[in-house]
């Protein structure tokens, strides 16, 4: 009996000290993701920026493509609303104009340097990481603050952005501690002294700003980069960026060039156009000094192995072969595809890339292949430039995916893309505006 006793009391002693650990261990948890707010300010006037450091602002929120994300309606620049797709629910960009109530209005310089590095907003809520702060958290104070000046001088507009709508429990925020704990890393782009000033000045761009390996790079299940894989290919609103290292599938080897053309136009005549979500990278970079464009495409040029390998290989046109095992496919591309891309067509005189330069054809998955023939292509900048319809109206899952075969099969020496029609589903799923 006074055995028992003792063990019950041992087991209570026991199972109240696991209470108290546990207990300890929620509170040091949320004490950590805790954040204190920073005092709003009155907003501060125009005249407290130079104009040097609003321009400057101006050509950094290009290169940071701010306006691509924080803009619903172009007649409302900054005022955010515009609805992310992600993994995880549909987010909400917050308003960035200067309105004290809905915008940063009241923000110091010091909370918005706060946002952009720790991923934590002025009233001390952590954001969540569609705002690339994983990049912007190696941008420097100086160029922050070019920023600051520049968003503080745009005109205030009044509108708040509608709540998220995540998947439980993500819409708790002091989740997003633990998540910071393991994916943010801090700290300046490291400089290469060996490197020229304009690969290092690349560096600091794509790995800050540019935020490149958002898209460019793979995430784990809990959507944080895979730094082992950095810039090895990732998904991006259900297209594919594709690899940006070694694996780069296209058919001719990216030069500087070739890179500066592609990133300020949309299109390189030895490669293929900027589809997708890559058309307002585009556009952006199409409006900041070339300079900026050419130390990029060298930095990029030097991960994806530097340059050209020697002379080019012929490239692949293997009509009849691929008619015999994509009949279908054969007939729906000379009927729906040809007038443009078929040898002879009108379009192919201006210069055009041959379908047998196009990356999304080269690539180890369909999916970017899938979502320009479903989704067409835009012309990037300003209206110049190619334009594809979207045939996700005209044709079904089941003939996109015989098109595909065929093109793969006729224009690539690589092998035929497995379950296609599963992968043109997938693709027309994710895809589809939130
Ligand atoms: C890929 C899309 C994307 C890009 C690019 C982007 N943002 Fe955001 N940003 C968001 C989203 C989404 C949120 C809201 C996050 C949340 O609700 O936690 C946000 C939130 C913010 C906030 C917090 C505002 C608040 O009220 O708490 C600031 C500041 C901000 N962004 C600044 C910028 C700046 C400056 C740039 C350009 C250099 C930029 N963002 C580029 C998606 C983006
Ligand atoms: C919002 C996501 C996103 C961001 C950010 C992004 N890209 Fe892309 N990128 C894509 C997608 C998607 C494609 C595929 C486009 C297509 O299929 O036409 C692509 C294609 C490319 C290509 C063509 C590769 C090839 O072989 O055809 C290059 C080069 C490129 N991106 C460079 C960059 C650079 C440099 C940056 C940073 C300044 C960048 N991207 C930022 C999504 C993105
Ligand atoms: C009205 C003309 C037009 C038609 C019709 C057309 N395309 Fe295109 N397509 C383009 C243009 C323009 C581009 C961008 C590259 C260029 O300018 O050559 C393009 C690019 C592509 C690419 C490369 C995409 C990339 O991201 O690099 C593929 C694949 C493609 N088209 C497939 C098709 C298929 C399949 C059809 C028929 C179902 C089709 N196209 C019909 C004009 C057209």
């Amino acid at each position: 009996m006074v055995f028992l006793l003792k063990r019950v009391r041992g087991n209570a002693r026991w199972l109240l000290a696991l209470l108290l650990l546990g207990l300890a261990g929620a509170l040091i948890a949320l004490a950590l993701s805790w954040r204190p707010a920073i005092a709003p300010i009155a907003p501060p006037p125009a005249r407290s920026f130079t104009s040097e450091q609003v321009a400057r602002g101006a050509v950094l929120a290009k290169l940071g493509d701010c306006a691509v994300c924080h803009t619903r309606d172009a007649g409302r620049p900054l005022a955010g609303g515009r609805p992310l797709a992600t993994p995880f629910g549909t987010l909400y960009s917050d308003n960035l104009t200067p309105d004290p109530e809905t915008g940063i209005g009241r923000w110091s310089a010091a909370a918005f340097r706060r946002a952009m590095k720790d991923g934590v907003s002025r009233t001390g809520t952590h954001l969540y990481p569609a705002l690339p702060y994983e990049h912007f958290t190696h941008v420097r104070d100086a160029d922050l603050d070019a920023l600051y000046a520049f968003l503080m001088t745009r005109r205030p507009v009044h509108e708040a952005a509608p709540a998220n709508r995540l998947i439980f429990p993500l819409g708790f925020r002091p989740l997003l501690a633990g998540w910071k704990l393991l994916f943010l890393h801090h700290g300046e782009t490291p400089m290469d002294p060996a490197r020229s000033a304009e690969w290092n000045r690349g560096a600091y761009l794509v790995e800050g700003l540019g935020h490149c390996g958002g898209c460019h790079t793979p995430r784990n299940l809990a959507g944080g980069e895979i730094r082992s894989q950095v810039y090895a290919g990732g998904i991006a609103e259900g297209w594919r960026a594709p690899p940006l290292n070694a694996a780069n599938p296209a058919a001719r080897r990216w030069t500087q060039e070739a890179l500066v053309t592609y990133l300020r136009t949309g299109i390189s005549p030895d490669h293929s156009a900027a589809a997708g979500p890559m058309g307002p990278v585009v556009e952006s970079l199409a409006q900041v000094p070339e300079g900026e464009v050419r130390a990029i495409a060298a930095y990029i040029v030097s991960k994806m192995g530097g340059a050209p390998s020697a002379p080019a290989a012929p490239l692949p046109d293997n009509a009849d072969a691929a008619a015999r095992r994509f009949p279908d496919g054969a007939v729906l591309f000379a009927g729906a595809c040809a007038g443009c891309h078929g040898p002879g067509a009108p379009m192919m005189g201006q210069g055009r890339p041959l379908l047998s330069l196009a990356t999304v054809l080269r690539d180890t998955e369909p999916t970017s292949a899938a979502q320009a023939v479903l989704q067409g292509i835009e012309p990037p900048v300003a209206g110049r430039g190619p334009k594809m319809p979207g045939f996700a109206d005209a044709l079904t899952d089941q003939q996109i995916a015989a098109v595909l075969g065929y093109l793969r099969a006729r224009y690539t020496d690589r092998p035929d893309w497995r379950k296609l029609p599963a992968a043109v589903a997938k693709a027309r799923k994710e895809g589809a505006q939130p």
